[in-house]
């Protein structure tokens, strides 16, 4: 963050490795990028919504930036997420974050409606790794983009496997290079959904 931003307290504990950094490089590397870029990415008033939030650094720099963010995890994280959220933004935010469950894949229509739920971006860091639900994260990202919703991914490349789901993303969204760390293996892209099917109002497409 710029001289004169709040300073960040680092979490108490990180749920999926306890030898993993505080803050993941992935999630520094997308928080980077908004706060240089908050010209072009003004997120005063936003929608933002995050997917595998983990410690919550992305969620709690978009809410210093002025978006009105929701945090998602699994069930299991979200305390030490709601703690750490909290902690770096209460009294600092012009929107209180909101900390919630979002399982990638389950039971979306129904905690996130489409028809009330519009988010000008989804912001996602380090979500693609050596876990069995890259389909379900894939039909989560297609869920929540409507038209005019932006995503911000920062993917860290370890295995092959993983890698292939960026091919599989594309079939469905346009997708942009903005940053490419090698150093890090780190890139971050941009996307946003592919012309969309219209559908009726049963779910056929047309
Ligand atoms: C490697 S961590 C990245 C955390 C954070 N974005 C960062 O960069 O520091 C991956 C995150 O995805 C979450 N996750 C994994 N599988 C998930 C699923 N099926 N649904 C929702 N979140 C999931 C994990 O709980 C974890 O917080």
């Amino acid at each position: 963050m710029r001289p004169g931003a709040p300073s960040l307290k680092e979490p108490d504990s990180v749920p999926w490795t306890s030898n993993a950094p505080f803050w993941s490089n992935t999630a520094i590397v997308l928080c980077y990028f908004l706060d240089t870029h908050r010209d072009t990415y003004n997120l005063l008033d936003k929608n933002v919504i995050e997917l595998g939030a983990g410690t919550g650094l992305v969620s709690v720099v978009t809410s210093l930036l002025g978006a009105k963010v929701t945090s998602t995890d699994l069930p299991e994280v979200l305390s030490n997420l709601q703690y750490n959220v909290l902690r770096n933004t209460r009294g600092q935010c012009r929107h209180p974050p909101q900390v919630t469950e979002l399982s990638w894949g389950k039971e979306l229509e129904q905690h996130f409606p489409q028809a009330t739920c519009h988010y000008d971006y989804v912001f996602a860091a380090d979500v693609v790794y050596c876990h069995p639900y890259l389909g379900e994260l894939l039909d989560t990202f297609d869920h929540l983009c409507q038209d005019g919703t932006e995503i911000l991914w920062a993917m860290r490349f370890r295995l092959d496997r993983e890698n292939q789901f960026v091919e599989r993303f594309r079939t469905r969204f346009h997708l942009e290079e903005l940053y490419d760390l090698p150093s890090l293996s780190i890139k971050l892209y941009r996307a946003s959904r592919k012309e969309m099917e219209r559908k009726t109002q049963s779910g056929e497409a047309v």
